[in-house]
């Protein structure tokens, strides 16, 4: 039977190196912060309980993380004394928990599924302690590890308390440690403050560990994998990374990036096969691109920001852009074409429907097969409040449009173009509300002739 399984993430940093108002771990990566990475791989795992150690005051941090899964606790770390206080803030947790015990670093968002499925299999290979390590290629800062001829690890030292000669060990601690010890938290109050930092380092749990008859064990992973954040430089260099990693996917899956690099997904982006994406697109969280969809050059495409989680979609053979902007709540229809400097937020575009220039499309529904012109609006708002615009299918906005909501246009309807409507019109009518056009013969001809003899 498999041994049950608790996580503890320790978040209680603040990150001052961020030189930032919101705490270093809800900065993001691909829209999700990084605790959240953290998190959602812990998830992978399938911990029994899951507890995320947080500073105090540090509520967001809290929220964040309970927002990550129904069954996340959070508690707090008074003081900064160290990882292994840090740990010792879930002592109650731990005391009640029989199983391993993983611990891992919030600011460590690129970490692999598999890594830490080897951390387990480390301890069911009989190993109390698995220590992930990673070959640095500057180790200045780190933890080295410290291994035995067997291979087996016999110490973890840092940095400030190394000697000359360990400080030219390479094989680094990366933060996450798991236990399979029968008093963890027994274990960890033996840990003193007699170092450097005076901390108590979560650490010095290895010697302990080891002089109480356990062997630990190493893990090596790349030193890509396990990047700590600390400062926004660091977080371009992680957003890069992972970047890179899913258009990779997403090419494997089977859509064609013309120029992958200037793709920028979500961690939530869902792409199907045969779709093709061109160069400089930028697609926003909560964005589910069906197969066979075209995302041509320059387009902005975000189903939840701030204020809006309605999702977006864009179905089966849709054609989007170039230079076109898709906000939350657009669900583009099979075939539906979205043509240049063309916006779309809130409205369910129907089958086949065509926006093709220059639209603002804003809350409503345009129906199968209809055409909109150049220039339309959707006026939506009156200054407090939105409403929407129907459109029948089928119905042909004539160009430079403006319906002013709420309004709507009957199946097969046409509007003619330079139009301001402001009233519904019926199914297959035709409205125009604009100035008559007035036509006077010879005009231009007699105003030229008399500029001509009366110059100024
Ligand atoms: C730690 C490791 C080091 C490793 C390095 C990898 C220890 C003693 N050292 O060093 O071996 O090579 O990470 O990046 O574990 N934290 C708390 N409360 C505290 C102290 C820290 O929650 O009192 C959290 C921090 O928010 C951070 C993590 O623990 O997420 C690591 O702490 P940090 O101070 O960054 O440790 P390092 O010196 O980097
Ligand atoms: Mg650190």
């Amino acid at each position: 039977m498999a041994v049950p399984l608790m996580t503890v993430v320790l978040a209680a940093g603040k990150g001052t190196r961020m030189r930032s108002d919101t705490p270093k771990v809800l900065h993001r990566i691909a829209g999700r912060s990084m605790l959240g990475h953290v998190l959602d791989r812990v998830g992978t795992v399938a911990p029994e309980r899951q507890v995320v150690v947080v500073g105090p005051g540090m509520e967001i941090v809290a929220a964040e993380a309970r927002a990550a899964g129904s069954n996340i606790e959070t508690c707090v770390q008074a003081d900064q004394r160290g990882t292994a206080d840090a740990v010792l803030a879930a002592a109650t947790a731990l005391a009640a928990h029989r199983g391993d015990v993983m611990v891992l670093f919030a600011d460590t968002p690129l970490l692999r599924a598999e890594t830490l499925v080897r951390m387990r299999e480390m301890l069911e290979g009989g190993a109390g302690i698995a220590v992930l390590g990673f070959e640095a290629a500057d180790p200045t800062g780190y933890g080295r590890l410290l291994t035995g001829a067997d291979g087996a690890l016999v110490a973890i030292r840092e940095h400030a308390d190394a000697s000359d000669e360990e400080r030219r060990v390479r094989l680094c601690n990366a933060g996450v440690m798991a236990f399979r010890v029968p008093d963890l938290v027994a274990l960890l109050r033996k840990i003193g403050d007699g170092n450097a930092k005076g901390e108590l380092y979560l650490t010095d749990a290895v010697g302990l560990a080891r002089a109480a008859g356990h062997t630990v064990r190493v893990v090596v992973c790349s030193e890509e994998e396990v990047l700590g954040i600390n400062s926004r430089d660091q977080l371009a260099v992680a957003e890069a990374i992972w970047q890179r990693r899913r258009r990779l996917k997403v090419m494997r899956d089977g859509a064609t990036l013309v120029a992958p690099e200037t793709v920028w997904l979500s961690y939530d982006t869902v792409i199907g096969r045969d779709v093709t994406i061109e160069p400089n697109v930028v697609i926003g969280p909560g964005v589910v691109i069906e197969d066979r969809v075209t995302i041509r050059a320059n387009c902005h495409i975000v189903g939840h920001d701030g204020k809006n989680r309605a999702g977006l979609r864009v179905r089966e053979g849709a054609i989007v852009g170039p230079f076109a902007r898709l906000r939350p709540g657009a669900d583009i229809g099979p075939d539906v074409h979205i043509g240049n400097f063309v916006e779309v937020k809130n409205v369910v575009m129907e089958a086949g429907a065509k926006a093709n220039h220059l639209a603002y499309i804003g809350d409503g529904r345009v129906g199968a097969g209809a055409n909109i012109g150049a220039g339309t609006i959707f006026c939506n708002y009156d200054g407090f409040e939105k409403h929407d615009t129907e459109i029948g299918a089928g119905a042909f906005i004539g160009s430079n449009s403006a319906l002013v909501a709420p309004v709507k246009i009957g199946d097969g309807a046409y509007i003619g173009s330079g139009s301001v409507i402001t009233k519904n019109v019926p199914a297959d009518a035709l409205a125009v509300a604009r100035a008559p056009q007035e036509t006077r013969e010879g005009w231009a001809a007699k105003y030229r002739a008399r500029r001509r003899r009366t110059p100024r």
